[in-house]
């Protein structure tokens, strides 16, 4: 059986909560394409060019994942997520893990519009960038990382600008997507939105 969810949505929304929880839920496969992006930005970091970077990409950079997980690297694959040939590179590899047997949740900006315009079950999760920049400070803080709040607010807002306004597969929903607003949702509400959906259409 094939079937594929597609999360889009800004950073720090509950798109990687929610879809963990999906893939848990149904037996599918998940993927968090921002890894990708941010492989691509560490190793920019490290001094490499962003399409050698992106065209060099293998499992072991998506190894340590918290590695990743830092405002800085963040950044940095915002900007390299803007170039068209770093998108091209990473297209394929997206699309042959959504179309794998046994059903797959993607969860990213453009997986709705570019990468599966055809998935079954296409969802928008946002919420306010105040909401959240909390959220992003207290997962940090879970990592014992330290960060603070008008830096995180600022860094969110920057990368969604950078993400709404490139020319190449802005973030933006899909017009047959679901929308949710999780500001003022808990997680299990959130979840339980996205579980209804899916089931919906299974
Ligand atoms: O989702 P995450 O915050 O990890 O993504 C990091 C960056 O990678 C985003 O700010 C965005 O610029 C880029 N990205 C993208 N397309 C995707 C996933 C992530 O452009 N499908």
């Amino acid at each position: 059986m094939r079937f594929t969810v597609a999360i889009d949505g800004p950073a720090a929304a509950g798109k990687g909560t929610i879809g963990r929880a999906v893939a848990d839920r149904f037996g599918f496969a998940h993927l968090d394409t921002g890894l990708l992006y941010r492989a691509v930005g560490a190793r920019v970091l490290r001094g490499e060019r962003a399409i050698d970077a992106a065209r060099a990409l293998t499992p072991e950079d998506l190894s340590f994942p918290d590695t990743l997980r830092t405002g800085e690297v963040a950044q940095a694959a915002s900007k390299v997520a803007v170039i068209p040939e770093v998108r091209d590179a990473l297209l394929e590899f997206q699309r042959a893990f959504a179309h794998r047997i046994g059903g797959a949740v993607l969860d990213g900006r453009d997986i709705g519009t570019v990468i599966c315009p055809r998935a079954e079950v296409k969802l928008f999760v946002t919420a306010s960038a105040e909401v959240r920049a909390k959220r992003r400070l207290d997962e940090f803080a879970g990592r014992g990382l330290e960060a603070d709040y008008d830096e995180v607010l600022a860094d969110v807002r920057a990368r969604d600008a950078r993400d709404a306004e490139r020319a190449t597969a802005p973030m933006v929903a899909a017009e047959d997507a679901l929308t949710l607003d999780t500001s003022e949702m808990t997680a299990e509400a959130a979840i339980a939105a996205a579980i209804a959906a899916v089931e919906e259409k299974r």
